[in-house]
C-alpha cells in the first residue's frame, strides 16, 4: 500500500483515547523510499498544531544532529510511536502505543528502510522489549528478523534536559552515518 493510502486510512482514527486531545494526526514525513527511518515517541505541541513530526525544540536539535551526520532530512523518513499528542506531552501508555503500532508497521512495510534509529526509551520499549533500558542498549546495533539494522539512542528532548547525553548521541549517529554512507555507496 502507498503511504498516501495509509495516511488516508488513518484520518479520523479513534483506536485509542489520544484521539480526543489532538488537533492533527501526525502521520510522518519524508522520503517514501528512505533507506533510513527515525522513530520518536509522539507529537508535542508544535507537532500537533502543524501535523508534522519533530518541528519543535527537539526537532530543531534533531535537524542539527542530522546535518552534522551529513544526512539530509528530506532523504529520510520520520515518524512516531503514537500519531496523536498525549496530554501535557506525557509518555504514551503501552495500551495507546499498541493501538497505534499497526500504523507504524504499515509505514515500515511500505518504506522498507534498511536502517532504523529509535529515538528514546518509548520507541525502544514498544518496538524491541517493554523493559529495555535505553541507557544500556543505546549505541549498539540490533537486527530485526528481516535484516533491518536498528540503532537505539537517546531522544533529542533528553539531550535538551541533560547535555551530558550529547556525546553518546553523537557517537551513535556517527555509527548511523557510517552505515548509511555504506548503503548509499552500494546503490
Ligand atoms: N518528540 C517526539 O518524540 N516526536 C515528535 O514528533 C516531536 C517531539
Ligand atoms: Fe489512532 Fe494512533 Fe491517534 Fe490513537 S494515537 S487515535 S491509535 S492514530
Amino acid at each position: 500500500m502507498s503511504l498516501e493510502l495509509i495516511e488516508k486510512e488513518i484520518q479520523g482514527c479513534t483506536n485509542c483515547g489520544l484521539a480526543a486531545g489532538r488537533t492533527n494526526i501526525v502521520f510522518g514525513v519524508g522520503n517514501p523510499k528512505a533507506k533510513l527511518m527515525l522513530i520518536g515517541e509522539g507529537p508535542g505541541k508544535d507537532e500537533d498544531l502543524q501535523g508534522i513530526p519533530f518541528v519543535g525544540a527537539a526537532g530543531q536539535l534533531l535537524d542539527k544532529i542530522l546535518e552534522a551526520a551529513e544526512i539530509k532530512r528530506q532523504d529520510v523518513y520520520i515518524a512516531n510511536i503514537v500519531k496523536c499528542r498525549p496530554p501535557n506531552n506525557r509518555v504514551p501508555s503501552r495500551k495507546e502505543a499498541k493501538a497505534c503500532l499497526p500504523w507504524l508497521w504499515q509505514q515500515l512495510e511500505t518504506i522498507r528502510p534498511q536502517i532504523v534509529v529509535l529515538l528514546g526509551s518509548t520507541a525502544l520499549q514498544n518496538l524491541i522489549k517493554p523493559d529495555a533500558k535505553i541507557t544500556q542498549m543505546r549505541g549498539q546495533w540490533l537486527e530485526s528478523k528481516s535484516g533491518i539494522k536498528i540503532m537505539p539512542t537517546y531522544h533529542p528532548a533528553a539531550l535538551l534536559r541533560d547535555p551530558r547525553r550529547k556525546k553518546p548521541v553523537w557517537e551513535d549517529f556517527q555509527q548511523v552515518r557510517d552505515e548509511y554512507k555504506k548503503l548509499m555507496n552500494e546503490s
